[in-house]
């Protein structure tokens, strides 16, 4: 016998969380979504980290009633590097996190020279710091914090792309040689891979990127367990703005909710 859908909360600051949106939609298709960017607060990566947990854990609350999602990911590694420890206390829905992929990166770099390029608050972090110490398996690795990459991108897909020296100058500490040279880039802020081609392109010379999206995805349905429902569920996106981007919400098949349908 068939099932209820799971409906599973996605919550980032903005388009980020869409590339992890969509190797979930590809895992999971049976889901129901809800995709909410708190775009009245982005960039996440400027906010001091006490505002920041307020913030998401007020939200969260009034999210949570509104929807009561059986899951939440957090598609956002810079709030999930500060944040999750508070939601996982004070909320009785499983949450997912993203945090910097440093272990597979490590595990897979040859050169053993790795870079970590996230926010400046995400490299910033303990969190980040403490996987570091714990996974780098004898990797050098280098942090490297951007200012701006997160804002170039929700840019780039509003029509209005940054230069290719604007992203150089973020990207380029990324590629280090020293005695070797840098071959893994953990992307670790998940607007980045919606400029991976742009990456490529810039690159001095080929590295591995690592986006963290398939993993969680498998993370999310190995605590879902088989779906109940058969057939396809439905996507819908909520912007604090009020301003969702239709068009782009639309390319990866979400439609826009209405903000009062949201608010509960
Ligand atoms: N997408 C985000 C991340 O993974 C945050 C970007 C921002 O709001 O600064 O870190």
């Amino acid at each position: 016998m068939e099932g209820p859908r799971e409906k599973i909360l996605l919550f980032d600051s903005g388009v980020g969380g869409l590339t992890v949106y969509r190797e979930l939609a590809k895992a999971r298709p049976q889901a129901d979504y809800v995709y909410v960017a708190d775009d009245s607060g982005f960039p996440y990566g400027w906010l001091d980290e006490r505002v920041l947990v307020a913030r998401v854990v007020a939200l969260m609350g009034e999210l949570i009633d509104a929807h009561r999602p059986d899951l939440i990911v957090i598609p956002c590694n810079t709030a999930s590097t500060i944040a999750l420890p508070d939601l996982r206390g004070k909320f009785t829905v499983p949450f997912v996190g993203t945090v910097p992929a440093i272990k597979p990166a490590c595990a897979a770099s040859v050169t053993r020279r790795v870079s970590v390029f996230g926010t400046e608050a995400t490299v910033a972090r303990e969190y980040t710091r403490a996987l570091i110490r714990d996974y780098a398996q004898g990797c050098k690795v280098k942090l490297v914090g951007s200012r701006h990459l997160a804002t170039y991108v929700e840019a780039e897909l509003g029509g209005a792309p940054a230069s290719d020296a604007q992203i150089l100058a973020e990207m380029a500490p990324c590629f280090e040689e020293d005695g070797a040279r840098t071959d893994t880039v953990v992307l670790a802020c998940t607007h980045y891979p919606l400029l991976l081609d742009r990456l490529r392109r810039l690159s001095p010379w080929e590295v591995n990127f690592v986006d963290p999206a398939p993993a969680i995805a498998r993370r999310v349905v190995d605590l879902l367990g088989p779906a109940a429902a058969a057939g396809k569920g439905s996507a819908r996106g909520f912007f604090t703005s009020g301003r969702a981007p239709q068009a782009v919400l639309a390319r990866f098949g979400i439609s826009v909710l209405a903000p009062a349908t949201a608010a509960g």
